[in-house]
C-alpha cells in the first residue's frame, strides 16, 4: 500500500505523517510532498523511526513523482483560518491548491483514493470531483472529504457529559464540515441517553469546535494535532478496507448518481473505496429541522466549488 501525503511538512501534515509511519501496516510506503524545501528532511527524520514503513520526501515540481502509483492520497495542504474567519473565507486560496494537486493526481495515480482535509471541505471535494471528471478519471467511490474530526470531537464531548470512556462512544456526524452543516446525531448514540437540553448544548459546541481551537490559538492557525489524528484514523480505516476489512466511517462523499450531491454520513468502506452508503438512522425532530435548515448552505458550498472548477 502506497500512501501519499500532500502538505506533509505543515502543521497537520507532520503529525499525520508521524501517525502513519507508526501505524501503517508493515511493508507500506509513505510518500511525503510539500512546497516547503525541508520536506525531504521531514522524510529523513521519520525514516529513523523503527517501523517497517519506508518513507520518501518530495518538493517543488515533484508532486507527480510523489504520487506516482499511490493507492491513497491524503491532502491537508493549504492555508488555515485565523480568528474571525469562516472556513469559506479560505476558498480563494485553497480552491486553486486543490485543483492543481488533484489535476496532478489524475495523471500520476488516476486509480487512487483521494481523501481531502483542505478547507472548505464542503467545496474542495466538489472541486476535486470536477477536476477528476475533466481528466476523465472520476470515480465517486474513491473521493472523500475527511470529516472524522467532527466524529472524534463528538465522541470526546459526549463521553465527558455521559461519564463514559471515549472508546465506548461512537457518534455519527452527517451533513458537511462547516458550522451549521455539521450535524451530530446525538439522539441515537448507542449506549448513551442524552437529554434534549444536553443535545441542544452539545450540538452547537460540536458545530463550532473548530472555531474554539482557532480562537484559542489566537492567530497561529487552526486544529493540527486533533486533525492529524482524525485524518490518520480515516486513512488507516481506508487502508484496512482496501486490504479486505469492512469498516464504517462517517465521511463526505457523493451520494447517489447526481455528481453535485455531496453529503457526510456513515459510509461502509471496502476494497474499492465506498462500498455502500447505509440508510441514516431515524432522526429526532430537532435533528431533522437542523438537516432541513442546512441544505441550502451545503448546496451553495457545493455549487461554489463546481463553478470554480469549471471556470464559471
Ligand atoms: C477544524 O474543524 O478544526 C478544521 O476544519 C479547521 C478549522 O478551520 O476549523
Amino acid at each position: 500500500m502506497k500512501v501519499c501525503v500532500l502538505g506533509a511538512a505543515g502543521g497537520i501534515g507532520q503529525p499525520l505523517s508521524l501517525l502513519l509511519k507508526l501505524q501503517l501496516p508493515a511493508g507500506s510506503e509513505l510518500s511525503l510532498y510539500d512546497v516547503a524545501p525541508f520536506t525531504p528532511g521531514v522524510a529523513v527524520d521519520l525514516s529513523h523511526i523503527p517501523t517497517d514503513v519506508s518513507v520518501s520526501g518530495f518538493v517543488g515540481d515533484d508532486v507527480e513523482a510523489a504520487m506516482q502509483d499511490a493507492d491513497i492520497v491524503v491532502i491537508p495542504a493549504g492555508v488555515p483560518r485565523k480568528p474571525g474567519m469562516t472556513r469559506d473565507d479560505l476558498f480563494n486560496v485553497n480552491a486553486g491548491i486543490i485543483k492543481k494537486l488533484i489535476a496532478a493526481g489524475a495523471n500520476a495515480c488516476p486509480d487512487a483514493c483521494f481523501a481531502i482535509v483542505t478547507n472548505p471541505v464542503n467545496s474542495t471535494v466538489p472541486i476535486a470531483a470536477e477536476t477528476l471528471k475533466a481528466a476523465g478519471v472520476y470515480n465517486k467511490r474513491k473521493l472523500f472529504g475527511v470529516t472524522t474530526l467532527d466524529v472524534i470531537r463528538s465522541n470526546t464531548f459526549v463521553a465527558e457529559i455521559a461519564g463514559k470512556g471515549t472508546s465506548e462512544v461512537n457518534v455519527s456526524v452527517i451533513g458537511g464540515h462547516s458550522g451549521v452543516t455539521i450535524l451530530p446525531l446525538l439522539s441515537s448514540v448507542a449506549g448513551v441517553e442524552l437529554s434534549q437540553s444536553d443535545i441542544e448544548v452539545l450540538t452547537p459546541r460540536i458545530q463550532e469546535a473548530g472555531t474554539e481551537v482557532v480562537e484559542a490559538k489566537a492567530g497561529a492557525g487552526s486544529a493540527t494535532l486533533s486533525m492529524a489524528q482524525a485524518a490518520a484514523r480515516f486513512t488507516l480505516s481506508l487502508v484496512a478496507a482496501m486490504n479486505g476489512d469492512t469498516v464504517t466511517e462517517c465521511c463526505y462523499v457523493q451520494v447517489g448518481d447526481d455528481s453535485s450531491s455531496f453529503h457526510a454520513q456513515p459510509v461502509v468502506l471496502g476494497r474499492q473505496g465506498v462500498d455502500s452508503i447505509p440508510q441514516l438512522p431515524p432522526l429526532s425532530e430537532y435533528e431533522q429541522k437542523l438537516l432541513d435548515e442546512m441544505r441550502s448552505v451545503l448546496e451553495g458550498n457545493i455549487s461554489k466549488g463546481i463553478e470554480f472548477a469549471n471556470g464559471e
